[in-house]
């Protein structure tokens, strides 16, 4: 069994649901409106434990999951929702082993799930124009995993004036320009390897498409949104949540072809 562990982040959930991160420290104690936890009484146990203030309110701890860390720190740019997170890793075939460009960094939600999904065997190399945010996102991933993973390269510069990489597998875009980083993504990217731009804005969607057409060499054009409705499970009730994250952004992708050429088909594909 994986026990609570000093330095250990954990989230304790109130009965209203209300979360708090705490990083678990011998000796300390954590105030709320309920009362305090004592770290003590949660180190050694199990993940899941339900401990009690002492004033008597219950709260259930658990490790934060992927999703839950990725949103629930303070953040300078918007990072990419985790419903979106999972449907990019997907469509766009982010697999173990798999070379990724990225830019721009922002918070490092995706490159976090990319560095995830390719696995050790993997690269990423992500791109972030403004030096502040690129030492943000660092501090971010540590604070996730603990230290730099040695896969990830965190470089300052500008992706719509080109890159040194070269036969990349996959290139995700989401600056707010991206068509004009086709040129880049043109160079960098192998035939066969996949493009993924995300557009908070239809007119982004059609821009970005234009100038793939413009430039050439690029294919099997798609886009799709990702609608999520949550809903309440409490007792007896159990029906669709009052409010939903509606729009997010259009994920859009396309492959590099060998040639510098067309083609697209008429038929919708398979996703
Ligand atoms: C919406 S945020 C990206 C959020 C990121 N995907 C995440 O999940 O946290 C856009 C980021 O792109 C950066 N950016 C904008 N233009 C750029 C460019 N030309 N090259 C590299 N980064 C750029 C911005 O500074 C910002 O940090």
């Amino acid at each position: 069994m994986k026990v609570l562990a000093e330095g250990d982040l954990v989230l304790l959930i109130d009965k209203v649901g209300r979360r708090y991160r705490v990083q678990l420290k011998a000796g300390e104690r954590h105030s709320l409106h309920s009362g305090a936890v004592s770290h003590d009484d949660l180190i050694g146990r199990p993940e899941g434990v339900i401990v009690s203030t002492q004033l008597g309110a219950r709260l259930l701890a658990v490790r934060p999951t992927f999703a839950e860390q990725v949103t629930g720190r303070r953040r300078q740019a918007q990072p990419i929702y985790p419903k979106d997170l999972g449907a990019i890793l997907i469509a766009a075939d982010i697999h173990p082993g798999a070379s990724v460009l990225e830019a721009g960094t922002g918070t490092g939600a995706l490159t976090l799930a990319v560095v995830r999904a390719v696995g050790p065997q993997g690269h990423v190399v992500s791109y972030e124009v403004r030096e502040d945010f690129m030492e943000l996102a660092r501090r971010a991933i540590v604070d996730t995993l603990g230290a730099m993973p040695p896969n990830l390269e965190l470089k300052l510069g500008d992706i719509y004036t080109g890159v040194d990489e070269t036969d990349m597998d996959r290139v995700l875009l989401d600056v707010a320009e991206p068509w004009q980083a086709v040129g880049t993504v043109r160079s960098a990217l192998r035939p066969g390897g996949i493009v993924f731009a995300h557009c908070p804005n239809v007119s982004q969607v059609q821009r970005f498409f234009d100038c793939l057409r413009e430039v050439s060499g690029f294919g099997l054009m798609d886009v799709f949104e990702v609608l999520q409705r949550g809903w309440t499970v409490r007792g007896r009730s159990l029906r669709p949540s009052h409010r939903m994250v509606a729009h997010t952004g259009f994920l859009c992708f396309a492959r590099r072809l060998a040639e510098d050429t067309l083609f697209e088909p008429e038929g919708e594909g398979f996703r």
